[in-house]
């Protein structure tokens, strides 16, 4: 890329800023696992003009005029999104997971109803319950989380919170659980109890999509996700889900919750969506799957403790005390050499949420890259030396050449950087 591109001549310091993050995406290693690296075509879709275009209202029956375009683009986005989850429904307008989340609870809830959602301390997400939360402040909230002795969804303490409070609406799905989300459990504790259920994939859709991890869609009567993280596409949510419910979550969202649509952004869900629906990507699904795999075994033969012994998914928590660091301290010396994670509350904490016992990794982004499972391997033990050695600064020096040179052999944006 040169830079006189009509941004770098409008704006230099902010296309510097822009520089200075491709930069650092494309000679870093990202192993936080909700993130991920767009296509060339999502950029170009999200960057387009249809950021320009109000479309308040559903695709033919709109407050605007000049809607003809973009209804044909977010009915592609939503035909889509149906055909890759084979949901009867789908509203493809969220800003994001928490509002997709949000617009679901406003669409079948009352403020003081019950809702069961799973600890943010034991892996569920803030919009499923936490008090400095809408969903925390404004419901009453019961919380499930893991048995300490596996480290698993406690099927029991679901089962016998939910025959105790009798919640509205249970939520499943998880933002720090590595093990496969038993969809059907939930819908049959539900039903015994008269409760509607939410399954919020955020983390899980792209692998959903691919087949590598289970479907809530033939069981829960609402799925939510965001589209940014396995599903490898625009930073945004949906909603999908019974036909039923459709008319009350269409509602939620507009008028209830937000204006016009991002059609930009619809457009860009569309595109990933496309890809998605690829032999491609299924096989990138499967590898995303292989890759957290080699990385979690490989870190537990070198010592270190993985949260209930592995993952069958993208996604892992690293219980780090027995390398004398908390979470807060193992991000700190993992970022100083170039591999990006975020510090995280194991089950059983013992440090608070601003310090944590652990890190969260994951392999979504690495695997776009093309790595595999000899590359994750390989950074398995690029962490343990930066553990080990979080006080050396010419260890850590070391590594980061090493992170570099890695990150070097599997280009990315290389071609929109005026300079290395
Ligand atoms: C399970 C889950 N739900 C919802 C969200 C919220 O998504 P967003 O950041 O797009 O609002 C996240 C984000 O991390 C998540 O992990």
């Amino acid at each position: 890329m040169v830079d006189t591109t009509p941004l770098a001549k409008a704006d230099p310091q902010l296309f510097t800023l822009i520089q200075n993050e491709t930069q650092r995406q494309e000679f870093g290693l990202e192993m936080i696992p909700s993130e991920n690296f767009v296509s060339e075509a999502v950029l170009e879709a999200c960057g387009s003009i249809l950021t320009n275009k109000y479309a308040e209202g559903r695709p033919g029956r709109r407050y605007y005029g000049g809607c003809h375009v973009v209804d044909e683009v977010e009915r592609l986005a939503e035909e889509r999104a149906k055909k890759l989850f084979g949901s009867e429904f789908v509203n493809v307008q969220p800003h994001s997971g928490a509002q997709a989340n949000q617009a679901v609870y406003e669409a079948l809830l009352d403020h003081g109803d019950v809702v069961l959602g799973m600890r943010l301390d034991q892996g569920g997400h803030l919009t499923h319950g936490s008090p400095v939360n809408f969903s925390g402040k404004h419901y009453k909230i019961v919380a499930y989380g893991v048995r300490q002795s596996d480290q698993r969804i406690d099927e029991d303490e679901v089962r016998t919170l939910a025959r105790q409070h009798r919640p509205k609406l249970i939520v499943c799905g998880a933002s720090a659980y590595s093990r496969q989300i038993d969809f059907a459990m939930f819908r049959r504790v539900a039903d015994e109890v008269g409760a509607v259920v939410m399954a919020d994939i955020a983390h899980y859709a792209g692998l959903v999509a691919a087949g590598e991890y289970p479907s809530p869609v033939p069981h829960c009567q609402i799925v939510t996700t965001t589209t940014h993280k396995t599903l490898r596409g625009p930073r945004s949510g949906i909603i999908m889900g019974q036909e039923a419910y459709a008319k009350a979550i269409n509602k939620a969202v507009f008028p209830g919750l937000q204006g016009g649509p991002h059609m930009h952004t619809i457009a860009a869900k569309a595109v990933a969506f496309h890809e998605a629906l690829q032999p491609s990507f299924k096989q990138y699904a499967k590898q995303v799957v292989l890759n957290a795999k080699a990385l979690a075994d490989e870190l537990a033969r070198l010592g270190l403790s993985v949260v209930s012994g592995g993952t069958d998914s993208h996604v892992f928590l690293l219980d780090v005390r027995k390398s004398g660091v908390t979470g807060k301290e193992a991000e700190s010396a993992l970022d100083k050499v170039g591999i990006t994670v975020n510090m995280n509350t194991i089950p059983f904490d013992p440090q608070p949420p601003t310090v944590c016992s652990g890190v969260r990794f994951g392999s979504p982004a690495l695997t776009t890259r093309g790595m595999k499972e000899a590359e994750m391997r390989e950074i398995a033990h690029f962490v343990v030396k930066t553990l080990e050695n979080h006080k050396n600064e010419g260890v850590l020096q070391q590594v980061r050449e090493a992170t570099r040179e890695l990150s070097r052999r599997f280009p990315l944006y290389k071609h929109r950087l005026v300079r290395e």
